[in-house]
Formats: structure tokens, C-alpha cells, sequence
């Protein structure tokens, strides 16, 4: 639920990280050469380094780290009793609001919520905060009735139209449809997963029984997952398109709430290993229960518009095994020798967005500084990622283009490569090749210049203090390796 209602699209910061994301090659809008497609976004060349630098994180912490956790990739499709057992046929809703005149459908909790920014931008902090619970009792009771109605007190207006003339509020269901083979009826109906979770629910006898698991174990998986989100104005954060990092932790029945709060735990210092400051993450409880869950949890992170979900928490019961085993018809048992008794597991899940916390990477590490003196003042930015993170690990250049320094500095970077993903530059100042890598988060820069032809050294110039220090060609791996390893988080996780 929202308790920062300033609107995201009207922050400057905001605005910095989108313009920055974009102009330097980390995110695209889907199709922008025909105007784009909203809510759906691509990754650009450091963007994809990035991401996927986030999610092995994710993977190496989850399976390495834990003995007792294993991987899967499911596939996008399931049968489509997967989402009746779910819930997500009867209960994976979004109240709806259309305008009889303008025809356009609006989600009737944002609507709200705007009218509530209004009065916040125009200095009437009570009355948002009163219109904001008022809503948000609504919604937990689910009385569709009393949310139009108070669309309609609050005399709130369709942005097109400018009429109050609106229909009833009603459910809308976020899951994307498609056809299965090559007729298309009703029958061959299939949705495209909007969790990643289902995959693993319905594949947990196999893994139980093929890597021979003993609870309490947990399955992880990485992948992409659809919602038909009609809200779509927070750059990556509400895509249509997107990418979980889902675990779930199979457990005795009874324990779940000593499992939760380990989890809630391990999943926060995660975070902060990330980097991420304390003040900028929190526990926010959930007001209002997911249909699966008995115990929720979201751990959110302070993006420039407010705390926002990056990750969930969820006691999710036996809820979804014991929905696939009466609809399946399989048991889905597992027999615990410890205690001589058979029962379906509970489990607790731990659900990240990919994207979400690519955000909250490229947003907490934008940086603006002054830097200099008197006239030779200016403005500093660059990407404070963490080095285990950052898309490129090393940059080399040599000083010239001239005197055999090229040559040199291409042999370095010929003997790297195959440690970190590297760039090689000749052209420019050296003044201009730092300020790219600084756009980009690159944790350091390797100059080659005269003194390395007498002595073998070279610079290496640390992004974040602008310092140089000078090593040996030869010590340059494991001075990079000991600055930019991923290891170097895992450690502070382990
Ligand atoms: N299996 C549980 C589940 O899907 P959720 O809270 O709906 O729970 C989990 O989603 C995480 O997935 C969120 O914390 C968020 O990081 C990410 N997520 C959900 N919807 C998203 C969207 N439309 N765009 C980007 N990320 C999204």
C-alpha cells in the first residue's frame, strides 16, 4: 500500500535516473522506433550486465550458500488447472474503473491515490492521509461499492473526459491469455505464469525425489513472469513483462513462523550486502493478505518516490500444495522419518522482482557531486555500484595513441578478458574516457603510460575517490579480482 503519494512521474530525481538509464545504455522503452509499448522495457548493453550480475548474485546466494536449497527452470506455459489450484483464475484481481464517456479504464485505487497527491501538493497533508485510509479499509474489506463511491464524493474525474460518469468498480484479472496448438477456442486457453512460483510447486515431488531432499529443503527459480498491469507510469517498476527470483522453503507444518522470520532475515541483510544502506530499507507488513498467505511481509527500499516493494515474504501454508493435490489428484506428501508422519509441507517463499532491484541498484548508486575549485568547478556524476555488481569491471587505456602504448595496453587487455568483462579505449583524453566509465559504474580504470615501458606498472585510477594508485602488470589481476569479485558480497551474506 502507498504512503508516499507524490506523483513518481513528478520527481526530479526520478526523472535523472530515467534520462541516465536511457542515455547510457541500460534501459530502452520495448519498441520505442514505433512509439514505444508501455510497460514493457528493454535492456541495453550495460543494463544486461547489471541485471544478470544481480540475479547471479541472487543464485550463487541461494544455492551456493545453502546446502539445502537446489535450481530449477520451469517453462512459461503450465496446464491451466495450475492457475485454478493457485487462485489466481478467482483471485488475481485489480479493481477497475471505467468513464462511460471516455471509454477509458483506470484502476480505481490509483485514482484515489492521485486525488490524494492532489491534496498533498496543494497543503492538505490530513485530508490525503484521511483519503488514503479511507481507501485502503475498502479495499481490505473488498467493498467494491464503497470505493466508487467515494471515486464519486471526492468528485475525481476522468483525466479524458473531465465527466465523473463512471460504472461500477469491478475485479479485472491481470493474467495475459493465449492459445495453445492451432485452434483457437476457449478450450486450448492458456495463460502466461504471472509468479514463477507454480513452477515449483508442481515440480516439488520431482525434485524431492530426484535430488533426494529432506525438509526442510527449498527450490529456487529465475525467470521471466506477465501481468496485464494497467497502472504503467514508474518505469521498470510496474512492468507488464518481468523477471522473479522466487524461493520456496519447504517446511514442517507448525514451524512456519520460526522459518519466516529467519527468512525475513537472511532476505534483508541480503540487501544490505548489496550495498543498499539501512535508512533505506524496511519491513512493511502486508494490510491486506495475498489469497495464498497467512503471514506477509515486503521488504521495501526508499526509490526517489517513496518506500516501495522490492521483495515479499509470504507464510504461504500448505495453500498451493494441498490446491494441486486435490486438483491433480497426486498426493503431495512427503513422508518426515524424524517425527514417523506423513503431511503436506508448508512453505515459505521468498519473492524478488530482478527488475525492481536493478532499480534499486542503478537508483541508490546515481550520484551528483560538486567537484574542484573556484573555475574549475563542476558537477561529478557517476554510478556508485557496488564494484561486485558493476556491468564493467575494468577499463583499459592507454595514456596515447602513440609511442607503443596502444600495443601494451591491448596485450593486457587480451590476458584479462577471460577474468572480467573489460573495455578497451584509445580515443579521447583520458579525462573524457574516465568520465564515460564513471557513467557507466566502472570500478576502475587501468592506465598505460610512459613509465610502464621502464618499469612494468601501470595505474589504476578507483571510480569512487578518483585515486590512482600504481601496481605491476603483473599483480593487476588480483588487484581488479580483490576490488570487483562477487565473492566479496557472498561473504558478507555467508
Ligand atoms: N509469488 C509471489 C508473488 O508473485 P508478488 O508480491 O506479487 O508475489 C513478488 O511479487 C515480487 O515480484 C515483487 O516484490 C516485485 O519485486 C516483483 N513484481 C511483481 N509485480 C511486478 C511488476 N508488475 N513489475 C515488476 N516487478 C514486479
Amino acid at each position: 500500500m502507498t504512503d508516499n503519494i507524490t506523483r513518481p512521474e513528478d520527481n526530479v530525481q526520478l526523472k535523472n535516473v530515467i534520462a541516465h538509464a536511457k542515455e547510457y545504455g541500460f534501459v530502452y522503452q520495448s519498441s520505442e522506433i514505433y512509439d514505444g509499448l508501455q510497460a514493457v522495457y528493454d535492456y541495453g548493453p550495460y543494463g544486461v550486465e547489471l541485471k544478470n550480475n544481480i540475479k547471479d548474485l541472487w543464485w550463487q546466494s541461494m544455492i551456493k550458500l545453502h546446502h539445502n536449497i537446489v535450481g530449477i527452470d520451469a517453462a512459461i506455459f503450465m496446464h491451466p488447472l495450475t492457475w485454478k489450484a493457485s487462485g489466481h483464475i478467482d483471485s488475481f484481481n485489480d479493481p477497475m474503473v471505467d468513464n462511460k464517456d471516455s471509454k477509458k479504464r483506470y484502476r480505481a485505487d490509483v485514482l484515489l491515490e492521485d486525488k490524494a497527491a492532489e491534496y498533498e501538493s496543494n497543503g492538505e497533508p490530513e485530508k490525503a492521509k484521511a483519503l488514503i485510509q479511507k481507501m485502503s479499509r475498502l479495499l481490505v474489506k473488498e467493498d467494491l461499492k464503497g470505493v466508487h463511491d467515494l471515486i464519486v464524493n471526492e468528485d475525481i474525474r476522468c483525466p479524458v473526459s473531465n465527466t465523473a460518469n463512471w460504472t461500477d468498480v469491478r475485479q479485472f484479472n491481470l493474467m495475459f491469455s493465449t492459445q495453445i496448438g492451432s485452434v483457437a477456442d476457449d478450450a486450448n486457453a492458456i495463460f502466461l505464469r504471472p509468479e514463477t512460483a507454480q513452477g515449483i510447486f508442481v515440480n516439488f515431488l520431482n525434485v524431492q525425489k530426484t535430488a533426494r531432499m529432506k525438509i526442510p529443503f527449498g527450490i529456487a527459480q529465475i525467470g521471466k513472469a506477465f501481468r496485464n498491469e494497467i497502472v504503467a507510469r514508474q518505469f521498470i517498476f510496474r512492468m507488464r513483462e518481468f523477471e522473479q527470483m522466487e524461493m520456496q522453503y519447504f517446511i514442517r507444518p507448525g514451524e512456519e513462523i520460526k522459518w519466516y522470520e529467519q527468512w525475513k532475515e537472511i532476505r534483508i541483510n541480503w540487501h544490505k550486502a548489496m550495498g543498499i544502506p539501512d535508512t533505506k530499507l524496511r519491513f512493511h507488513d502486508h494490510d491486506k493478505l495475498a489469497h495464498y498467505a497467512n503471514a506477509a511481509v515486503d521488504i521495501e527500499y526508499e526509490f526517489p518516490f517513496g518506500f516501495k516493494e522490492v521483495e515479499g515474504i509470504h507464510s504461504r501454508t500448505d495453500f498451493d500444495l494441498g490446491n494441486h493435490q486435490e486438483l491433480s489428484r497426486k498426493k503431495m506428501q512427503y513422508f518426515d522419518n524424524e517425527i514417523n508422519k506423513s503431511y503436506v509441507p508448508y512453505v515459505i517463499e521468498t519473492s524478488a522482482g530482478a527488475d525492481r532491484l536493478f532499480f534499486m541498484v542503478l537508483s541508490n548508486s546515481f550520484r551528483e557531486e560538486e567537484v574542484g575549485e573556484g573555475e574549475n568547478k563542476k558537477t561529478r556524476s557517476y554510478l556508485k555500484i557496488h564494484p561486485g555488481l558493476a556491468p564493467v569491471k575494468a577499463a583499459i587505456f592507454p595514456l596515447v595513441k602513440k609511442d607503443g602504448l596502444p600495443e601494451i595496453a591491448k596485450k593486457i587487455y587480451n590476458d584479462l578478458r577471460f577474468d572480467f568483462n573489460l573495455i578497451y579505449e584509445e580515443t579521447q583524453s583520458i579525462g573524457k574516457r574516465y568520465t564515460r566509465q564513471d557513467l557507466i559504474g566502472t570500478p576502475c580504470c587501468v592506465a598505460i603510460d610512459h613509465q610502464t615501458l621502464e618499469d612494468d606498472t601501470v595505474t589504476i585510477r578507483e571510480r569512487d575517490s578518483m585515486e590512482q594508485v600504481r601496481v605491476k602488470v603483473d599483480a593487476l589481476k588480483d588487484e581488479i579480482g580483490n576490488r570487483v569479485s562477487i565473492q566479496n558480497i557472498l561473504k558478507e551474506i555467508a
